[in-house]
């Protein structure tokens, strides 16, 4: 497949990133003849980006055309049923930055964009989360994919045991550090979501466990399911349709 790449530093404004496994490129190519295009490494609040910063790509790819947004992360597995490995399909999500004001769409509503208050209950769409159903189901991934509830922290740091307990009650299903602010920029301006975490390690909610989350079994997991995780997303974007 030919493809036109172009480095985050080669980009004017655009964020650089700065996180250990993640590439800074955008590239530009087509999966069986739709035109795509693809971040390699995105950026999250940690960094110290402004919240605006972070989700500004969303916008340029709005300008570009892009009427469909899959979004892909690695998670800590809160629900007990999970397993390292699982593919979570996002259903919804639980922004806590944005219970603290800390949300990308905070400041003056750009009209050009989307409405002031965007609707969030529908962020999530129901049709493509149900593609993904039938082509897991399809490519032999029942038993490994999942649908949950994604809830962000700003991080750096991973969660205690005490709120990992929290998170769990208060419902959510898998935890992590990015995606709902793209999610949310995403929806204002009236693209298509849809999005997945990959389930890397157990989030640990026991006084008398050994487990310590780290980032090398976050990418470590990666590593072993990015064949399945490819499989699945590109056959999702082969099935989508053209508006
Ligand atoms: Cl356990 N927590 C958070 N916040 N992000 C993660 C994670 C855990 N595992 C992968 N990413």
């Amino acid at each position: 497949m030919r493809i036109v790449a172009f480095n985050y530093r080669d980009i004017p404004n655009f964020p650089q990133s700065t996180v250990h496994g993640h590439a800074g490129r955008l590239v530009f190519g087509t999966l069986k003849g739709r035109p795509c295009v693809c971040m390699q490494g995105r950026f999250h609040l940690y960094e110290g980006y402004p919240i605006q910063k972070i989700t500004m790509p969303m916008r340029i790819f709005k300008l570009l055309g892009v009427e469909t947004v899959i979004l892909t992360n690695a998670a800590g597995g809160l629900n007990q049923d999970y397993k390292v490995g699982d593919i979570m399909i996002i259903k919804d999500h639980l922004n806590m930055p944005g219970f603290a004001g800390n949300n990308p769409l905070a400041g003056p509503n750009d009209e050009r964009f989307g409405v002031r208050f965007p609707c969030m209950s529908d962020a999530y769409d129901r049709e493509l989360q149900q593609m993904a159903l039938d082509v897991g189901s399809e490519l032999g991934y029942s038993d490994f994919l999942r649908e949950g509830v994604y809830c962000v922290l700003g991080g750096p740091s991973f969660e205690t045991i005490a709120e990992c307990r929290m998170l769990h009650k208060l419902g959510a299903d898998a935890v992590g550090m990015s995606t709902v602010h793209e999610v949310i920029v995403a929806r204002h301006c009236g693209m298509r979501v849809f999005a997945l975490s990959l389930i890397t390690n157990k989030a640990v909610m026991n006084y008398d466990s050994e487990e310590k989350a780290n980032h090398e079994e976050v990418l470590q997991t990666g590593k072993q399911r990015a064949e399945q995780l490819e499989r699945l997303v590109s056959t999702i974007v082969t099935r989508l349709e053209h508006n």
